[in-house]
């Protein structure tokens, strides 16, 4: 079982060196927080918030899932080199359409060197 890493685990730490680390891997769920059932809308995911994340052939982000609960609805692979070999904030955004119910999205990534890193929580409200 691969260890996951979560967004609460940041604030906890008090090293910069350890925060730069953190950050530059965790993704955030970017949305609105109440959508029409039935409306299109976009959820951007954003990998780091301070720091951006090395683009290098051994180590560089290489997917983007995002969830809905227990449900994948999304994901996007990347090749290294895709940000110019250049540090980046990886992104993405999925346009879905919202289902009956509220969602509660999340957001996971995969660091080729740094395994797998788990966002915080996003819930979005259908009325
Ligand atoms: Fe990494």
């Amino acid at each position: 079982m691969p260890r996951v890493f979560q967004a609460l685990d940041i604030d906890k730490e008090e090293k910069e060196l350890k925060r730069d680390y953190l950050d530059r891997h965790m993704p955030h769920v970017i949305c609105a927080d109440e959508v029409n059932r039935g409306e299109r809308f976009v959820v951007k995911v954003r990998i780091g918030d301070e720091y951006p994340h090395p683009d290098e052939y051994d180590h560089s982000i290489s997917l983007i899932q995002l969830w809905n609960r227990e449900t994948l609805l999304a994901e996007a692979r990347y090749t290294p080199g895709v940000y110019g070999n250049l540090p980046a904030h990886f992104e993405i955004d999925f346009h879905i359409v919202a289902p009956d119910v509220s969602m509660n999205l999340s957001a996971m990534s995969v660091c080729s060197k740094h395994g797998l890193w788990q966002s915080e929580d996003k819930p979005v409200k259908v009325v």
